[in-house]
């Protein structure tokens, strides 16, 4: 099945006012790639000025609260991330699950905000190094991947992200091979979930993704798009990825 790409920046704790300039160049070549959707996570405090500054490009959140309002300090609910104009959030990013403890089912909790808000989700997974060596990798995966989809998951508003621990932010990146062999078992998983929808998902690579290895790892089996940090905060860095996947 086609699949149209999706490359995806996400900034994590990056970024100012004075750094929006790099979405402008991101937004004209967002444009120009006709055939991939091109999105970036923004910290929240960037969401509403970033409408202004790249109108068009599609924003979105690193996270977010799955209750509607209440008494959670220091959170962000889906309508009012919505507000702020973004489109979509990450759920599940492997920092939030070590940093914050999230669970599974907090995480499917979050994504099923999000669809009742309307928004899209790009929901991720993956290994730590010590899961990998144990050869525990796939079923890692596999058991987060069941704990945390979100009922009704659906391919027009839901992507999911694999990204290994270990290849995020390190310069490290799993071989093609290993990318397409996880891809396709995320995929075998996602068909006894979800049947046949899952051939319309865009499962997407994250970890240390950039110009130079964009298009190889483009190029693997049913990986349909990457979940960019470090590469995605200069146009420069981020540009190269959304020419490799068109
Ligand atoms: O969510 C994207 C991410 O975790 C990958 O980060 O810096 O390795 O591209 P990076």
């Amino acid at each position: 099945m086609a699949r149209r790409r999706l490359v995806a920046g996400n900034w994590k704790m990056n970024g100012a006012r004075a750094t929006l300039g790099e979405l402008s160049a991101i937004a004209l070549a967002a444009q120009q790639a006709g055939n991939v959707d091109v999105a970036i996570a923004l910290p929240a405090t960037l969401i509403a000025p970033a409408g202004a500054a790249a109108p068009g490009l599609t924003i979105g959140a690193q996270d977010v609260h799955a209750a509607p309002s209440g008494a959670h300090t220091g959170c962000l609910s889906v309508a009012m991330i919505a507000e702020a104009g973004a489109q979509f959030s990450i759920v599940g990013h492997s920092e939030r699950r070590a940093d914050n403890h999230e669970t599974d089912a907090q995480v499917k909790a979050k994504a099923e905000a999000l669809r009742g808000g309307g928004l899209r989700a790009i929901l991720c997974v993956g290994e730590t190094l010590a899961e990998r060596d144990a050869g525990q990798a796939e079923a890692v995966v596999a058991g987060q991947l069941t704990g945390s989809l979100p009922a009704g998951a659906a391919a027009d508003w839901l992507s999911i992200a694999y990204e290994p621990v270990w290849a995020i932010g390190t310069g490290r990146t799993p071989t093609v091979a290993d990318v397409a062999s996880m891809h396709a078992a995320i995929r075998a998983t996602l068909r006894t979930l979800i049947g046949p929808e899952a051939d319309a998902m865009r499962l997407l690579y994250g970890g240390s993704v950039t110009g130079d290895n964009a298009a190889e790892l483009l190029g693997a089996g049913d990986v349909d798009g990457a979940l960019v940090g470090g590469a995605s905060l200069s146009a420069a860095k981020f540009v190269p990825i959304i020419e490799a996947a068109v």
